[in-house]
């Protein structure tokens, strides 16, 4: 499955983040930071540029999406207590989760699943509740779960959070009928039997769902294909998904795990006229320890990954690009984020691949943000796993049953890149290529440049010179989230251990300013003159 996909990304070639920025003017840059991996404690002046004047794409508050799936206690438990919960709630909805969530801001969330999604049957979750056959979830730990979150419940919530609905379609055990039928439920105005049944379900006005993933993972958990089988598959289904009512669709087929290009080439070339209008990618970063006790090399080896991750959405891209109706197919980083090694008995007490979320989770949220930045031009969506409970979580509630709900270090690095969704990405140049060096994105709009920096060292506290090209700014504000000790996380009884602070930076004529202490992520929020 998705933990896995580091494999994948071993077999190609690495390329390195020089190529992905500018060749054009470059500043003579000068760090004292050495180029290796594991260096010994250093402290030095990071030079870059940030290039106002050279635009990459719009940083689309898509790529701030997320993903819930039938899993432990993401949706039961996390975001679904139901109406008669002891825990606090809104029509059945967690509160102070839809709360926290709200306030973040959600783009777009993907549901069913996920593995599970390949098992639902869409059928099973609308109706009165008392009447929602039980099923065992197969994938998940064996639980019998009661359906009682199903399609209206997840439009619910999405319209809570007002986030676009992004639906995950059955390929691996369902048929082309079934997935039509869900879309014609959700989409149909009203007078076809299943709109008028949707009506009847409580929800008259069409959902409007314009999201819809043709299967997920299909060369694993959803139907353990070969690509050329999926895209026979993903042209029958394809061929039925239609228009209901004026909604317009946009397909996501089922795409590699990490940067398999062997798997989106077989979907390319078996595709025929289909054309999807988005590719899924997973792209997990595995972790050999459990959360909180990470061991100081695992954790470089970890964010080193984050290099390879910029790697395969370059080179999937590429593999798009190289088929004329390639071009136009947006590429979905659909599952992504830290996969640590989860000991059982958390697991027993909190929820099946439930993990903390800590120093170091945050500092790969940050890369991993900055990462989409620069690649502004060539992603569509990016849906980190998981919302909540879930191994990346940006909430996290003690167990199911338990009232408490804490904000992740995750969700802090999130919050601290909201001021970049919808501006324009710009380039920046650095001479620093190494997967722990110093990582910024920039992007801007007609008043304000907002600058993203993580420094992923663990032994290097650095003082950071941006010279910027192509605008004059006045002073701002800026936050930082840091904690030297990167095991450091937000528990049910210190729920604020790791929270943004205020930062100074300066603004010296063409030059930012900062100093940005080692395991330290940062947002700058700068007014343009
Ligand atoms: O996010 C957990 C699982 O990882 C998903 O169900 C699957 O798509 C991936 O392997």
């Amino acid at each position: 499955m998705g933990r896995f996909s580091l494999r994948f990304n071993e077999m190609i070639a690495p390329l390195s983040r020089r190529q992905f920025v500018a060749t054009g003017a470059r500043l003579a840059v000068s760090t004292l930071a050495p180029k290796r991996l594991f260096a010994t404690t250093v402290s030095g002046t990071q030079r870059v540029v940030i290039r106002a004047d050279s635009e990459i794409g719009i940083v689309r508050p898509e790529f701030h999406g997320h993903f819930i799936e039938h899993l432990g206690s993401c949706v039961y438990g996390g975001l679904w207590v139901g109406k008669n919960s002891h825990i606090p709630n809104l029509n059945g909805y967690r509160k102070q989760a839809v709360e926290y969530l709200q306030a973040l801001g959600v783009p777009v969330l993907r549901w069913p699943g996920g593995c599970f999604a390949d098992d639902y049957h869409w059928r099973d979750g609308i109706g009165p509740r008392e009447k929602r056959p039980k099923r065992v979830n197969i994938h998940w730990g064996g639980y019998v779960e009661d359906g009682s979150f199903g399609t209206h419940e997840f439009i619910g919530l999405c319209r809570l959070l007002k986030a676009q609905p992004y639906l995950a379609g059955n390929v691996g055990s369902s048929t082309p009928h079934e997935l039509r039928d869900w879309i014609e439920y959700c989409n149909y105005p009203s007078g076809s039997t299943l709109s008028d049944e949707r009506g009847a379900n409580g929800s008259p006005e069409p959902l409007r769902v314009r999201y819809w993933g043709v299967g997920n993972e299909s060369w694993g958990c959803g139907g353990n294909m070969r690509p050329e089988e999926y895209a026979r598959l993903y042209r029958d289904f394809a061929v039925y998904c239609r228009e209901f009512g004026g909604t317009e669709l946009f397909l996501v087929a089922s795409g590699p795990s990490g940067n398999d290009s062997r798997w989106s080439r077989g979907l390319m070339d078996g595709l025929g006229w289909e054309r999807p209008q988005g590719m899924s990618m997973h792209y997990y970063s595995g972790g050999h320890d459990r959360s909180t006790t990470f061991a100081v090399d695992h954790m470089n080896e970890q964010l080193s990954s984050y290099a390879k991750v910029e790697e395969a959405i370059v080179h999937q891209r590429a593999v798009l690009d190289s088929y004329e109706k390639g071009k136009e197919i947006g590429l979905i980083l659909d599952e992504w984020g830290v996969w640590d090694n989860i000991p059982a008995e958390d697991e027993k007490q909190y929820g099946k691949l439930w993990q903390q979320s800590t120093m170091r989770s945050a500092l790969a949220a940050g890369l991993g943000l900055n990462i989409f930045n620069r690649l502004a031009d060539k992603l569509y969506m990016c849906n980190i796993a998981q919302m909540v409970n879930v191994l990346q979580s940006l909430l996290l509630t003690d167990g199911p049953e338990g009232e408490r709900c804490v904000r992740t270090t995750t969700y802090h690095a999130f919050s601290l890149f909201k001021p970049h969704r919808a501006k324009t990405a710009v380039r920046v140049e650095s001479d620093d290529s190494s997967p722990l060096g110093l990582s910024i994105s920039a992007s801007k709009d007609a008043k304000e440049l907002v600058v993203s920096w993580v420094n992923p060292r663990h032994d290097a506290d650095l003082q950071v010179e941006c010279m910027l090209k192509g605008a004059d700014l006045s002073v701002g504000t800026a936050q930082i989230l840091h904690d030297a000790e990167w095991n450091a996380c937000n528990s049910f009884d210190a729920p604020d251990r790791v929270v943004p602070k205020l930062l100074t930076v300066r603004v010296e004529g063409s030059k930012i300013l900062l100093d940005l202490p080692r395991l330290s992520v940062a947002t700058a929020v700068l007014p343009i003159r």
